[in-house]
């Protein structure tokens, strides 16, 4: 609510997991757990937040699964979008709502997105040729094809993307093609396609990547020399049964719209599923069609192409709707040195942590490892370190100790502070001026460093009660000791507000111990004084200390 003190619109899009499998680590750290922060954050200081995403349920990630199950598709989406929901819901993460792509409402706005383009002449059909696998008799669309990278020379690359270089290719650019349906060389076999014109938008899409203000580098270089490399019309539509058909019947059986192109299209769609629910089908325009809205989309690097390129030409093309504010995209996180891969073995999936974490201590160890600038390098190790040495020792530890002290020396009644000096004064403002300044770092999508500003804070508390040791002047000086330890509970209740975006559970518990009041969503964005006279309520260990695990990954 920065600026003006008017609540903004603020659309918190995250990018829809593939259900075709558990998402590990990587994803949570990448793409999940940061939109959750931003969105705390920004309800806290009173800004209107719809934030939204789903299973994305369609393409050839779920139907190569399938295949190698011998199971269907439906059958793959049932074992997993379940398990990624309850994941969202163990880790507390505030979706207005999660859906998926499979949905009546996802269905109706792809294929009017479709028609739009389609009345905007940005569509025509085309026959190519596209690979063929003669033994199994099928065409081998997108991931049905691996081969060499024509732009990088990566050996493994998927015929939709190469992961080595992030670019998106088309598998008929793939050296040496290989068919992962059977050993055999796929051939070229004719067939006819929509395409989508977005040649037509090379140059409004440079002119507008060209004028981003405070976007990442890595994302604004990626985007603009993709752009400038040349932009071709793409296919919109792929030879796959599994998938949202055309609107208009006239390329037969068998064919379905592109799974990236619809699933993009998702942030609207349940943003006018979540209007629909509630019963103001009109709802999700103050989020799409005022240009004063923002709109944040939170993504792991490799789908950069798809947010900052083709998701604003879908916009454009369509028109009337908000193209986005910002694509603050994270890097990777490597496990030990590879890319996290739930399927390899790398990197163990969500669940898995889920069971062997609190909640809270987890989104701690990913948070303060956010690859925001770079790939970053987690263990399991890493992890524990961070809980048993940051989140235990510094914070909790400092909890627990300023809640003991009040319940020994004061039947835990916070005191009247009285004969406030320099020191006590300085200890607030300092507190003040964090909360300000992990705002502003939210703000700007740097979560780790407004995570490490916060706790920064607690280590002045602790600095602050060396100083006035409260279990030393509680022998001499009743009053001073009141004083002290009033003067921590209000620091400490500031800098839980200033963690609450990071660790809502504990947090709440804490804040509501010292009877701050909650608003609906939560606590708002300002320092509570706590008056004096208030009897802490019951608050236990905020932590854990973890042991190492027997098989450290
Ligand atoms: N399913 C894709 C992935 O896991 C992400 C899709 S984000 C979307 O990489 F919203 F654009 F679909
Ligand atoms: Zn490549």
């Amino acid at each position: 609510m920065t600026d003006t003190n008017k609540p903004k619109h603020i659309l918190v899009a995250v990018a829809w997991p593939y259900a075709s499998g558990s998402r590990h680590l990587g994803h949570l750290g990448g793409a999940y757990l940061p939109p959750d922060i931003f969105a705390r954050y920004h309800r806290a200081v009173g800004d209107r937040v719809l934030m939204v995403s789903g299973s994305d349920v369609h393409g050839t990630p779920i139907t190569v699964r399938a295949d190698e199950e011998g199971v269907s598709p439906a059958e793959i989406i049932d074992r997993y979008h379940p398990e990624i929901e309850q994941n969202w819901k163990d880790l507390g993460f505030t979706y207005d709502l999660y859906t998926t792509t499979g949905t009546d409402m996802h269905y109706e706005v792809a294929q009017d997105f479709f028609m739009h383009l389609f009345d905007n002449g940005y569509m025509y059909r085309k026959t190519t040729e596209q690979f063929y696998d003669t033994e199994v008799d099928r065409f081998l669309p997108d991931r049905y094809v691996e081969g060499t990278c024509p732009h990088c020379g990566y050996l493994d690359a998927r015929g939709d993307q190469c992961d080595n270089c992030g670019r998106t290719l088309d598998p008929i650019d793939l050296v040496d093609p290989r068919s992962k349906l059977s050993a055999t060389t796929p051939v070229l076999r004719e067939t006819e396609h929509y395409y989508w014109k977005l040649s037509a938008f090379q140059e409004p899409l440079l002119e507008w990547l060209n004028t981003r203000e405070g976007w990442r580098p890595h994302v604004i270089n990626f985007a603009i020399g993709m752009v400038e490399d040349g932009l071709h019309d793409r296919a919109f539509t792929r030879d796959l049964a599994w998938g949202i058909p055309l609107p208009v019947d006239d390329l037969g059986e068998g064919k379905s719209i592109y799974v990236w192109w619809e699933a993009v299209m998702g942030y609207l769609s349940a943003s006018k599923e979540w209007a629909r629910l509630r019963g103001e089908p009109d709802a999700w325009k103050a989020w799409w069609e005022d240009p004063d809205a923002e709109s944040y989309y939170f993504i792991g690097k490799d789908n950069v192409p798809f947010h900052a390129i083709y998701w604003p030409a879908l916009l454009l093309g369509y028109g009337g709707l908000n193209l986005p504010t910002d694509v603050p995209a994270n890097q990777f996180i490597t496990f030990k040195g590879e890319k996290g891969s739930a399927s390899r073995g790398v990197g163990r999936s969500i669940s898995w942590y889920i069971d062997h974490f609190e909640p809270d201590a987890l989104r701690y160890a990913v948070a303060i490892n956010f690859p925001e600038s770079n790939d970053t390098d987690i263990s399991d190790e890493n992890l524990i370190g961070r809980v048993n040495d940051e989140l235990v020792a510094t914070w909790g530890n400092l909890v627990n100790r300023v809640v003991a002290m009040t319940g020994r020396y004061f039947d835990g009644i916070t005191q009247e502070q009285v004969g406030l000096d320099e020191q006590d004064d300085a200890l607030i403002a300092s507190i003040d001026e964090i909360l300000a300044e992990v705002g502003e770092m939210i703000s700007d999508v740097k979560l780790r460093a407004g995570l490490q500003r916060a706790m920064a804070g607690a280590q002045t508390v602790n600095a602050y009660l060396n100083e006035r040791e409260p279990w030393r002047t509680a022998k001499t000086d009743t009053a001073r000791t009141g004083t002290t330890l009033g003067v921590a509970i209000d620091a400490i209740t500031g800098i839980a507000v200033a963690l609450y975006p990071y660790l809502p559970f504990t947090t709440v518990r804490l804040l509501e111990a010292c009877s701050v009041p909650m608003g609906e969503h939560g606590p708002s964005w300002d320092r509570p004084a706590v008056p004096a006279g208030t009897r802490l309520g019951e608050l236990g260990p905020m932590y854990a200390k973890m042991e190492p695990f027997a098989d450290d990954k």
